[in-house]
Formats: C-alpha cells, sequence, structure tokens
C-alpha cells in the first residue's frame, strides 16, 4: 500500500539530504548478506564471541566516528515502504551499516499475525482470528510459520506483534491485534514473540503504549490513569519483556499524559527499562513518531524510522552544539541496538535471501488450520450446522467471491488463496451449489428459496489509519451494498439461513433472531475459503470463541456516546472508564451484548464438573457429553473484592485453556493462579498488593455463561 502522507514528504526529505546517510550504504536495499559480517574478526574486537554482547557493542561504539554515530541512529530507506504490498522489494525498514567496520545493513519487515508483507506470502488469518483460538499452541505455531518467511526474505527484525488492546469497538486496526482482554493479549503476544525469536529474529512488539484507534492517530494524548495502564495497557508489554525477553519495541505515534510516546522518560525510561529490565532497542514508529530529538534521546529511543528527521545527522548536530544531548546519549542509544544484535547473532551468522526455500504448500496447510481454529460458531439452532453432504445450498453475498482482508502495513498479498465460494463448491459438489452475490436481491432471495439452506457471506472493512463510522454492516465496504436487508430478505425466504461474516472486529447483527446459523470467520487467511467450507460442513469442530464481545446495539459499546471517550475532544482522549474495558464494561453496566467475550459453540457439547479451588490455582473437569469430537474452552474468571477506594470490575479473565476431547472423554483442567492474578496496582504504593477478602470463582464456557462457582479466600 502506498500511503500519501508518506509521499508528500519524500521530496522534502531528500532535498533536505535526509534520505541518503552521509555513510556510504553497505549493500543495496534488498540484498540482505551472504556470509556473517562477523566471518573475519581479525581487528575487530566486537567480533569476539567470547565477550558479552554488552562488551561487544561498547567495543563496536568506541570504533564509530562521530559522523558514522549520528548517520546510525535512523533507518535510510523511504523507497522500500512505498512500494506496492505484493511487491518483492517492499520492505518497511533498512538501516545502513559500515562497511569499513563489517556492521551489516539491518532489515526490518511489517511481519506480525498475518503473515509476512513482502510480496506475494503465505496470509494467515488476522491477529483476532488467532486470538479467538484461544491456544497459545496455535500461535506458536503461526509465529514459526511467519519466522520461516521472513528468515527466508533476509530479514533481521519483524515489526509484529501488535499488541494493543481493543479498547473501541471501531478501531481500524482491531483485526490486527489479540481483542479486548489483557491476559489473552499477553499470553498470545508472548507466545508468538518466543517463536519468531527462537529463529534468531527479533520480534518488536507494538505500539508501546495506549495506542488503541486510529482516529487522529499522529497526535492523540492518551489521559489514562496509572491503575488502567498497569492493570489494562502495560500487561501484553510486560509479558513481552518480562517472559518473551522481547528484543525491540515500537513507541506509537500517540502521546500518553501529555508525553509523545517516543519521548516518554517515565514509561519509556522508568517503565520498560528500569521496571521491567527491558535490554533491547526501542523504535519508532514511521514518520511522525519522533516529535522532538532531545525529548526522545533522553527518554530512551534508539531508532528513528523509516528514516531521520529528528534523529538526522543535521537535526543531532545541532542538539549536541547547543548541549541539548550529548555523546554519552548517543552512545546509549546505539550501545542498546548493537547489544540486541550481538544477542540475537546478527554479526555471527549470514542471512542470505533464500526463498526459494520457502514451503509455501506446507505454510498453506498450516494456515487453513490455524484459520479453523480460529472460526467462531455464534448460533446454531435445529441442528443447521454442520450442513449435510448433499444438501442443495444457495451461497449469497459478494464476499463469498472474495478473499477479505484490512488494508494497512499488516496487509499481505496471498500466495494462493481460495474464495469460500470455491471452497464451498468443491466440498459440496458443484450441482448441489448457486450463487448469486446479492446485488439483485429477489434473485437472491428465489435462490435461497430454491435451496435446502442458504448460506449468506457479509464482510466489514477495515483499514490502518481510519476507524469504521459505525458497527453496522452498512458502515463497512459501500461496494457490498445493505448487507444488513440482505440478510433479512434471504432469512424471511429460507428458514435454514446460515451467516458468515468476514470481519476485523465487532459488528451488530440485528437480524441475529432470524437467521439459524451465525459464524464469524474473521479474516480467514488465503486459505481461508477452505477452512470455512470445512467447519461448514463438519469435517473439523469450529475452535474459535471470541476475543471481543460483540455488542447488541451501538450505543452498549465501550465509550459509545462519550465523545471525551472517544475519538476525543481536540486532541485528547479520556480514558476514563478506567478499567472497564470490554466485557468489563458491558458486566459494569449490565448489558447483555449480543454475544459475550469468550463464547463460541462446538458442534458437540461440554460438561464442566469437580471445580477445585486453591491458592495455587483452580481445576476442573471437562467432558465431552455429545456425540463428535470437538473444542472446549474452559476459561477462568475471577471477581476481585471490591471497594470504594479500590473499585474492581465484576470478572475479569485469570486463564483459559483449550482441550480437543472424543466423546465421552474428559480431561481435567488446571489453571494456575500467581500473586498478580489476585492483584491490583496500589497507586499510592506504586507497586502490586494483594487485594485483601475473598475473590469469587467462576469458570464457564464464556465470560457470561457460568458452570461453577467458589471463592478464593
Ligand atoms: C504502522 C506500524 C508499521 C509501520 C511500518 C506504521 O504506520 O503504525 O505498525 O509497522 O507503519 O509499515
Amino acid at each position: 500500500m502506498i500511503r500519501s502522507r508518506t509521499v508528500v514528504v519524500v521530496g522534502a526529505l531528500a532535498a533536505a539530504g535526509f534520505l541518503v546517510s552521509p555513510v556510504v550504504r553497505s549493500q543495496v536495499a534488498g540484498a540482505a548478506p551472504d556470509s556473517a559480517p562477523c566471518a573475519d574478526p581479525s581487528g575487530r574486537p566486537w567480533c569476539d564471541r567470547g565477550l558479552s554482547a554488552e562488551r561487544r557493542a561498547e567495543a563496536l561504539v568506541a570504533a564509530l566516528t562521530g559522523e558514522e554515530k549520528k548517520a546510525l541512529l535512523a533507518g535510510d530507506d523511504l523507497v522500500g515502504p512505498l512500494r506496492a504490498a505484493d511487491d518483492p522489494k517492499y520492505r518497511a525498514g533498512t538501516v545502513h551499516g559500515v562497511p569499513r567496520l563489517g556492521i551489516p545493513e539491518l532489515y526490518l519487515v511489517d511481519a506480525g499475525s498475518m503473515g509476512v508483507k513482502q510480496g506475494p506470502n503465505t496470509a494467515l488469518a488476522s491477529g483476532l482470528s488467532l486470538a479467538a483460538t484461544f491456544d497459545p499452541q496455535a500461535v506458536r505455531q503461526a509465529g514459526a510459520l511467519v519466522a520461516d518467511e521472513a528468515v527466508h526474505h533476509g530479514n533481521d527484525v519483524v515489526l509484529g506483534p501488535a499488541v494493543d488492546l481493543m479498547r473501541t469497538a471501531r478501531s481500524g486496526r482491531a483485526f490486527e491485534a489479540y481483542g479486548e482482554d489483557p491476559l489473552l493479549t499477553s499470553r498470545m503476544g508472548a507466545s508468538w514473540i518466543g517463536s519468531v525469536q527462537a529463529r534468531g529474529l527479533i520480534a518488536q512488539v507494538k505500539h508501546f503504549p495506549a495506542n488503541n484507534q486510529e482516529a487522529n492517530r499522529y497526535s492523540v494524548n492518551a489521559v489514562v490513569s496509572e491503575r488502567a495502564l498497569r492493570e489494562v495497557y502495560l500487561p501484553p508489554f510486560e509479558a513481552a519483556v518480562r517472559e518473551a525477553k522481547v528484543g525491540s519495541v515500537m513507541c506509537g505515534y500517540n502521546l500518553v499524559n501529555g508525553l509523545p510516546s517516543c519521548s516518554n522518560t517515565p514509561l519509556l525510561d522508568g517503565v520498560l527499562r528500569k521496571q521491567w529490565g527491558f535490554t533491547g532497542f526501542v523504535v519508532s514508529d514511521w514518520m511522525r513518531g519522533v516529535k522532538s530529538t532531545d525529548g526522545s534521546m533522553k527518554a530512551g529511543l534508539d531508532l528513528e524510522m523509516p528514516v531521520g528527521v529528528q534523529y538526522s545527522p543535521p537535526a543531532l548536530g545541532s542538539a549536541l552544539e547547543n548541549g541539548k544531548i550529548t555523546w554519552t546519549d548517543v552512545d546509549a542509544r546505539l550501545r542498546a541496538r548493537f547489544r540486541t544484535l550481538f544477542a540475537f547473532g546478527v554479526f555471527d551468522r549470514a542471512r542470505p535471501v533464500n526463498d526459494g526455500r520457502i514451503d509455501y504448500t506446507a505454510h498453506g496447510r498450516t494456515a487453513q488450520q490455524l484459520s479453523e481454529q480460529g472460526i467462531t460458531l455464534l448460533k446454531n439452532t435445529s441442528g443447521v450446522l454442520p450442513l449435510k453432504a448433499g444438501t442443495k445450498i444457495a451461497v449469497i453475498g459478494k464476499p463469498a467471491a472474495q478473499v477479505r482482508s484490512a488494508v494497512g502495513s499488516a496487509y499481505v498479498k496471498p500466495v494462493s488463496s481460495i474464495t469460500p465460494l470455491k471452497a464451498l463448491t468443491t466440498r459440496a459438489v458443484a450441482k448441489n451449489v448457486t450463487y448469486r452475490d446479492g446485488t439483485d436481491v429477489a434473485a437472491a432471495v428465489k435462490a435461497a428459496r430454491a435451496a435446502k439452506a442458504a448460506v449468506v457471506f457479509v464482510a466489514d472493512a477495515r483499514a490502518e489509519d481510519a476507524d469504521v463510522t459505525c458497527l453496522t454492516l452498512r458502515c463497512g465496504d459501500g461496494k457490498l451494498g445493505d448487507q444488513d436487508a440482505l440478510v433479512t430478505a434471504v432469512a424471511k425466504a429460507n428458514p435454514n439461513t446460515v451467516v458468515v461474516m468476514q470481519t476485523g472486529g465487532p459488528v451488530l447483527t440485528p437480524w441475529a433472531g432470524k437467521v439459524r446459523g451465525i459464524v464469524e470467520s474473521w479474516y480467514a487467511g488465503g486459505p481461508g475459503g477452505t477452512a470455512i467450507a470445512r467447519v461448514l460442513f463438519g469435517d473439523v469442530d469450529p475452535g474459535g470463541r471470541l476475543p471481543v464481545t460483540f455488542p447488541a446495539a451501538e450505543k452498549q459499546a465501550p465509550a459509545s456516546g462519550n465523545a471525551s471517550q472517544y475519538p476525543g475532544v481536540g486532541d485528547t482522549v479520556r480514558y476514563s472508564e478506567e478499567l472497564l474495558v470490554g466485557y468489563r464494561h458491558y458486566d459494569a453496566k449490565g448489558y447483555v451484548p449480543a454475544f459475550p467475550f469468550g463464547y463460541g459453540l462446538s458442534y458437540t457439547s461440554f460438561k464442566f464438573t469437580s471445580l477445585k479451588v486453591s491458592r495455587t490455582g483452580v481445576s476442573v473437569t471437562v467432558t465431552n457429553t455429545g456425540r463428535r469430537r470437538g473444542y472446549a474452552v474452559p476459561q477462568l474468571y475471577l471477581g476481585l473484592p471490591s471497594s470504594k477506594a479500590v473499585p474492581e470490575p465484576a470478572w475479569q479473565l485469570r486463564g483459559f485453556s483449550k482441550v480437543a476431547l472424543a466423546p465421552g472423554a474428559s480431561a481435567r483442567v488446571t489453571f494456575p493462579l500467581d500473586a498478580r492474578a489476585l492483584s491490583y496496582w496500589n497507586t499510592s504504593s506504586h507497586s502490586w498488593q494483594r487485594a485483601k477478602g475473598c475473590a469469587k470463582v467462576m469458570v464457564g464456557s464464556s465470560s457470561r455463561s457460568v458452570a461453577l462457582t467458589g471463592s478464593l479466600c
């Protein structure tokens, strides 16, 4: 995708001499080193593998000239990110090297839950779909797949995962991250990072922090309390740093409590480095992320991308001259990056482009299975699903004949794809399928009437840099027409109507009571058509559960109708709902959502028994009481003791598990509890404190379906 905002500034930057650094570039962008930069260590003490990464970084920084240092603090390529997404030379950014010292050029690529954005690659389902798997093991598989493609394309750093919480259901980037719950997002993010970094790549968790809307995204100031930050928005980053040892962090475009994220000393230096012990490097979001030279330098921003503006050699030169920054600051920033590069072996290995080695066929199969694991069955009455072989079906709606995805830096051009229509036609046998795109509603109704079941495909349209303007399907892709009216008309014509939604976030389902089946397939990825067909025909149990609440009406949605909370007044957005994000909001208001967080049906049924609660964990037995093999996703919610001084949400997710069970089979599931699970952030002592009193314990199959309760005192 070419973003016009970037194009505008290219000319100005080139004219000012910012694009090509004064230090010669080691390689042409797109060519990664064929031999290890430290293959010949003679005269290069930083190549001594016997030294720690810190010592090697110190030695390297000591060998740099002042001009080289200034030039190394920013990226050097705007051309890569300006290419189209399907151009194999697309790259989010590069940072030049220094050939005289054997410093390699660094390659950064947009790669997250949806795959690697660098020419056609495996297009996985969206981050929300991955979150819907409720399965860290599935996330590890997705991470390994992405890492394999990123490595073979010659990259060093992947710009993912996004772990921003979905605070408003209108968020244009809701599709990209892992939903509305801090624990689920933390678990998913940490698993993804772990598998990507196991392959030697540096993951870059983003967008630190409180980056929760696209409206006014370059200058919005999130005013958020210390407690909400610690309990809601920071945990996924904390897990990335403390558990997954993420190598890099991207600071967002937004401001937090009046300070730009990329020069936010309390958060970047105080929380990230000093409290969490982050030793990696901090990178700015692309263009406009950095708002000041000295502010960012002092706060701990290590690299400006995609090119230097605040960190251009002239800007750095004048800040040094007038004493706003010192060479000690510059060295600290460089050391952070080089320390990480040494720790991840960037100097000690070759990373040639080897894309011919990518096994796209195997990756396609994995992507399809992962998509199946995320597909969420929301309604299934009168046994309308799974569809039986030989059933005559009318497939309706333009999205049936499309591969839906979102627009933005996460978009991946699929190396291969199959539409749901094609996959259904293959699975159901062509003679049993009629297709109408829905433009002519009467024709669609006629086809539905003539079939045993009607499957209507609907979709929304989410994009980076723009939130959706409302939650109805009418606010989605204008080219799709009035999808709500189409569903209603078809449902009237055929009682066995099933709606398949391909959305990047919650949408309203005003027709839910009129149809027998509802399936949320999310943006299902290149092989998603096959995944959808397999779930509809019951070849596989729908594995997904909702990582976001679907409201029954727009006015139920968090921050809805309160401009100060969203989209903000002027540049200010007040997070005055405090901890009441996602399902916590619906619980506090007593709203009955259309579909609650954690909800999703299986083709079989489960029973939860034998709840055991102890200080170290909660355990429960899950039994498949139906006649098919299926996936159960037992969830543990705690209600911590609430008081006026320390109000608590009614319920908070504290554990989840996913088990595949054959008919009649049981499994004992344990949710371990650590001190954090029973604690709140004390804003007087600025630390976690164990809540006094008894916590309510609830185990069930969603945030609203209570199977067993207990208490923990
Ligand atoms: C996005 C980042 C992305 C970067 C590079 C920015 O606009 O916010 O998430 O990694 O572009 O494409």
